[in-house]
């Protein structure tokens, strides 16, 4: 179904959200989702770990939560086929990482491709993996932000779907910068899957194009 033709029909975009921690990306696209215009519905969240905190916004909010401890698993792929097999058996179209703090395997980024996206705490392709703050504040630049993207098998290379951007103001701490960033990714995510729900952006031969599909 295109997007389109899902507003068409008042259908929202199934949405499987994958934490691995505090989950306030999540609570943020959980909130957006309440509104009764919003294009999406989160109808499945996953976590790699029991004590993810993100877990109680989902049972708060009735979405169904299910834990795939990843060292219950031999191997990446075999963890990797038993959450594609639940994200199906959800009917779930279109997954957010959301804080998900595993790598995904080649094969199973590649069956999603297009359809998956992630938040990351700085403006791509600048500082991508870890401890971001604390190499901008080491950098000195002026700016940070965040960015949402198509997930692709190279981490956190893939089309940049949303950005915002925050000054790097004197005297930031990795704490009190991650803080600004923090809210424009509340923001930003949101803002993101509005746009994939809606038809506004797709991945096409590898890259965002953006705008509604002629048709
Ligand atoms: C966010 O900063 C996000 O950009 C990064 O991991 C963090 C997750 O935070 N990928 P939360 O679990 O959503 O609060």
């Amino acid at each position: 179904m295109t997007p389109a033709s899902r507003m068409r029909a008042g259908g929202k975009l199934k949405t499987g959200v994958l934490i691995s921690g505090r989950g306030s990306n999540l609570k943020a696209l959980i909130e957006a989702c309440k509104a009764p215009d919003f294009p999406a519905e989160i109808v499945l969240v996953i976590s790699n770990r029991a004590d993810a905190g993100g877990l109680a916004y989902a049972r708060n909010a009735a979405i169904p939560a299910a834990i795939f401890p990843h060292t219950d698993y031999a191997s990446r792929e075999a963890f990797d086929a038993a959450i594609d097999a639940r994200l199906k058996n959800a009917g779930v179209e279109c997954i957010c990482l959301a804080g998900f703090m595993r790598i995904l395997s080649d094969r199973f980024v590649r069956a999603w491709q297009g359809r998956m996206m992630n938040i990351h705490p700085s403006l791509l392709p600048d500082f991508k993996g870890t401890e971001v703050h604390e190499r901008v504040l080491a950098a000195g630049v002026k700016e940070s932000g965040c960015t949402v993207h198509y997930v692709v098998p190279e981490l956190d290379s893939g089309p940049t779907i949303l950005q915002a951007r925050v000054p790097v103001l004197a005297g930031d701490t990795p704490a009190t910068l991650a803080a600004r960033v923090l809210t424009e990714e509340h923001r930003t995510y949101p803002a993101a899957l509005r746009m994939i729900a809606e038809g506004q952006v797709r991945l096409e031969n590898g890259r965002a194009v953006f705008g509604a599909r002629r048709p």
